[in-house]
């Protein structure tokens, strides 16, 4: 059975970038694959956060993993910070990573800019990430699209890696949905749906009160036309929502477009707004009936780190020995 792995950071509010991009197809993937997901506390610190709220944070995104599907009896669900073998074997690949290399990711620049005191944490981050999946072996890698250079990372420090010290790691490959691979900002659909947005008119949170919800939805920022088409490129809003509505309603763009030909954008939002509420309802009521009992997703994710750390650190061995240091 081919691996797969995926990670998410635990900001405690997933959006519908997130699901829609990522989560949906772990959730459809754990069927098929020998599925592991974690949620990466070790790349949340790497930017100022609140060291409060982090654990707190780590048990609702777990929760809301749950929530849209994630089934612990199919998948290995876990917390990165638990299984050691992911930073040791970082360091490992430090070695084989390039400064250059590190320089050039867009996402380094893009959190970086404009900040006094930017970490090592943040430039090794990509290091840490391609850990994260060559430590399984992972053949595939459910991401959205803003993670696609990272990915490509990863596949060079595995196949450098290779080449230096023999065939050792599998070359990972991206998985990148066809549709909604990048969710726009409602608000502002030239950016991608993120949470580092200065504002939240434009990003649906899964846990997001159904009233607000409708008006973020209704209140989308579309372009000037009139035409329904699936045009990212000309017409990012009108596009995000036909993206957005054919996700929650489980049809493909082409049938959403077919539905809402002739009709105006504002036919659009609103049938939009209200099959989102409508998704997210269940969501909503799990995550609460989830939180009622942490204990059970602490229990989760002990067992999960046991089997995830059996596995990592087997690989940490390979790779210990495969670069020649001194077995212990
Ligand atoms: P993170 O936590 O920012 O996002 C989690 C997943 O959601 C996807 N995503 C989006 N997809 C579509 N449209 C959007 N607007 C949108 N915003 C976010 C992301 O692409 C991601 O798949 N570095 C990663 C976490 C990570 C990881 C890994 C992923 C750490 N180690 C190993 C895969 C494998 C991140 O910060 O994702």
């Amino acid at each position: 059975m081919e691996r797969v792995l995926s990670g998410i950071q635990p900001t405690g509010e997933i959006h519908l970038g997130n699901y829609l991009g990522a989560l949906r197809h772990w959730v459809e993937m754990q069927d098929s694959f020998d599925a592991y997901y974690c949620v990466v506390d070790l790349h949340a610190i790497t930017v100022p956060y609140e060291p409060a709220k982090l654990a707190d944070r780590t048990i609702s995104t777990v929760a809301q993993l749950l929530a849209v599907g994630l089934d612990p009896a199919k998948a290995t669900l876990f917390v990165q910070s638990h299984v050691p073998a992911h930073t040791e074997l970082q360091w490992l690949l430090n070695s084989v990573t390039q400064y250059g290399e590190l320089r050039r990711m867009t996402q380094f620049k893009d959190k970086s800019q404009g900040q006094d005191a930017v970490s090592a944490g943040l430039f090794n981050y990509p290091i840490l990430m391609a850990a994260d999946i060559l430590v399984y072996n992972a053949d595939r890698v459910p991401v959205g699209d803003d993670q696609r250079q990272h990915l490509e990372l990863a596949r060079n420090i595995a196949q450098r890696f290779n080449q230096r010290f023999g065939d050792v790691f599998t070359v990972p490959d991206a998985a990148i949905p066809g549709v909604a691979a990048r969710v726009m900002d409602l608000a502002n659909p030239e950016n991608k749906m993120s949470k580092s947005a200065s504002s939240t008119q434009g990003i649906v949170g899964l846990l997001d009160p159904p009233k607000q919800v409708a008006k973020k939805i209704r209140s989308a920022v579309t372009d000037s036309g009139a035409e329904i088409a699936f045009d990212p490129a000309a017409k990012p809003g009108i596009s995000n929502l036909l993206s957005i509505n054919a996700a929650v309603t489980d049809r493909s763009v082409d049938d959403v477009v077919a539905e809402f030909d002739g009709q105006g954008y504002g036919h659009l939002k609103v049938a939009t707004a209200n099959a989102t509420v409508a998704f997210l309802e269940p969501i909503q009521a799990r995550y609460a009936a989830l939180m009622d009992d942490p204990g059970a997703i602490t229990a989760i994710l002990s067992t999960g780190a046991k089997k995830a750390s059996q596995q990592a650190s087997e690989m940490v061995i390979r790779a210990k020995d495969a670069m020649g240091l001194l077995a212990g």
